[in-house]
């Protein structure tokens, strides 16, 4: 694994050259000892014996300038191996070759990211999309098969895997990877049970003392009747697995509650996630997605970034994978960061590495900001969508050299470097979605946006046919500005979707509202 990029000319190649350069000089130049100096204050120092001499001899003897040539050519042949190896293991370091899981638009955000490491010189998405395919060579892959994950790792040997998605985490694509010696980034299957399991999550953080709401676990409907006494209005109900964001449900009336579970319990809606429940006091806040690096040990804290889960404006309707998001440094100041990494992300971290599941790669805090203080609603094992999109844009330092840091164990806060504009994303997604939409709706101006300096139109649900781009999904493209304060990057971000045209597409008007709002308050 690459440590450092460009040429590497070590200290002892680099003394060799150097006395190689003086002998040079003074075999060529016998006459001239002011050409090499610092040779002659002490005497002569190398060669064989024969090339040492009275400091203020005039006519060296003709062997000793013949030795001192032949030392010369020695070392200096010598001096060129070392400089031509290091050379070769610096170029091998410098062609590294990338592979990235996913295909959605925070899949697209890391490869555009990647793409911008001088390091990287090959790169692949799989399976990708339409959009993606500008940045990396896409390759097809089932990522809910670990068999398909490995042949496609074993076909491209990449130099490093970067795990976009939860589920092959969860699967424990990591696990087989280091098994066989591949370095990936993001945390093991055990670790990652912090976002599979949201029973586990919550257990482990009343271990370790980690603030969150008060809870319940039920695995039928009796435990749920039971509990629902100890609980207000609304209460949330939330399926213990992976339910790619529908597996939340905030019941105003106890009754709504019992129907939910009993819902999951029966595994009708959600199948083996709702298989068990968890219920969960209902917090009153602001919420904040907090994500930090680990390399096991040590944690670094990206920017913050906050996430719009409802399907419409004034966060109305249901919840959806993420209609925008948006970053500044506003949204947590230095104070609040070090409160957060003190009291959240570093006791995950300790607390995993304690149970002996350490956890490398992201960890995702979602946070609700309430009177009590911080509170953690849920872990993610991995990076946001689509909150990384703006947190990208943000990102001023390498993205590879950051990876690498967390699967080599040196994680530190030297690893990012941000700028302080921040960065929008509103998303624009198919009509109907999140429920049922049809796919296969050509879409325009998606040059025409990225023409607006700042803007990235990244795609999610995109494929590119006969040099044009269609709809493949529900959330279709995240439409990405940064700008010099928040209403300019709001405004670069909204002009941009007012250029993009498909049929049936929707999107919030209000992503950001929030930020806009503190910012005329002074806040
Ligand atoms: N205890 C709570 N009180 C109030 N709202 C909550 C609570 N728990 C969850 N929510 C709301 O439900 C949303 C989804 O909850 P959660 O993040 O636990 O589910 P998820 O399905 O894992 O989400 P994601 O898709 O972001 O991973 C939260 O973003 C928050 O808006
Ligand atoms: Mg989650």
């Amino acid at each position: 694994m690459a440590h450092s990029p460009g040429v590497v000319i070590t200290s002892e190649a680099r003394n060799l050259l150097w006395l190689t350069l003086e002998l040079f000089g003074e075999t060529a130049y016998p006459s001239r000892p002011e050409l090499y100096p610092n040779k002659r204050k002490n005497g002569a120092r190398w060669g064989p014996g024969s090339a040492v001499r009275d400091d203020n001899s005039k006519s060296p003897d003709i062997r000793d300038e013949f030795d001192i040539g032949c030392t010369a050519t020695l070392l200096f042949s010598f001096a060129s191996q070392i400089v031509l190896s290091n050379a070769r293991v610096a170029a091998k370091h410098c062609q590294m070759k990338v592979l990235v899981l996913g295909s959605g638009g925070r899949e697209h955000a890391i490869v555009w990211k990647l793409r911008q490491s001088p390091r990287v010189t090959k790169l692949y998405c799989a399976p990708g999309n339409g959009g993606i395919a500008a940045d990396a060579e896409c390759v097809a892959v089932d990522l809910k098969s670990l068999d398909s994950l490995v042949q496609l790792a074993s076909r491209l040997s990449p130099d490093v895997t970067v795990v976009g998605p939860e589920l092959p985490l969860t699967l424990g694509v990591v696990d087989e990877f280091q098994r066989r010696g591949w370095p990936v980034f993001g945390p093991t299957r055990a670790a990652a049970q912090l976002e599979s399991s949201k029973s586990f999550a919550k257990e482990f953080m009343q271990r370790h003392r980690i603030p969150t709401a008060k809870y319940s676990v039920c695995v039928n409907q009796e435990e749920v009747l039971e509990a629902l006494k100890l609980f207000h209005t609304p209460v949330v109900v939330k399926a213990d697995g992976l339910a790619a964001g529908k597996g939340v449900v905030i019941a105003q009336t106890k009754d709504d509650a019992q129907r939910t579970a009993e819902d999951m319990l029966s595994g009708k809606t959600l199948g083996e996630a709702g298989l068990r429940v968890v219920l969960e006091e209902y917090l009153e806040g602001e919420e904040l997605s907090f994500l930090v690096m680990s390399d096991g040990e040590r944690v670094v804290p990206l920017v913050a970034a906050q996430d719009h889960k409802r399907v419409f404006d004034n966060d109305q309707g249901p919840n959806t994978g993420g209609m925008g998001a948006y970053s500044t440094d506003q949204m947590v100041d230095a104070q609040m960061r070090d409160w957060l990494v003190t009291h959240i992300a570093r006791p995950v971290i300790a607390g995993m590495r304690a149970e002996g599941a350490e956890y490398k790669g992201i960890l995702y805090c979602g946070i609700m900001m309430t009177a009590r203080g911080p509170m953690v609603l849920e872990f993610n094992c991995r990076f946001g969508d689509p909150e990384t999109q703006p947190i990208i844009m943000r990102m001023e330092s390498d993205l590879l050299e950051a990876i690498e840091a967390s699967i080599e164990g040196r994680v530190s806060e030297g690893n990012f470097r941000w700028t302080h504009d921040p960065a929008v994303c509103v998303v624009m997604a198919s009509g109907g979605y999140p429920g049922g939409f049809e796919a296969g709706k050509l879409i325009s101006g998606i040059d025409e946006a990225e023409r607006i300096y700042g803007v990235k139109v990244f795609h999610a649900g995109t494929i590119r046919r006969d040099g044009a781009y269609y709809t493949s999904g529900g959330r279709v493209l995240g439409v990405t500005a940064r700008g010099k304060d928040l209403p300019d990057a709001v405004e670069r971000a909204y002009d941009a979707v007012m250029k993009v045209r498909f049929d049936g597409m929707h999107y919030r008007k209000d992503i950001a509202a929030r930020g806009l709002k503190h910012l005329r308050a002074g806040k």
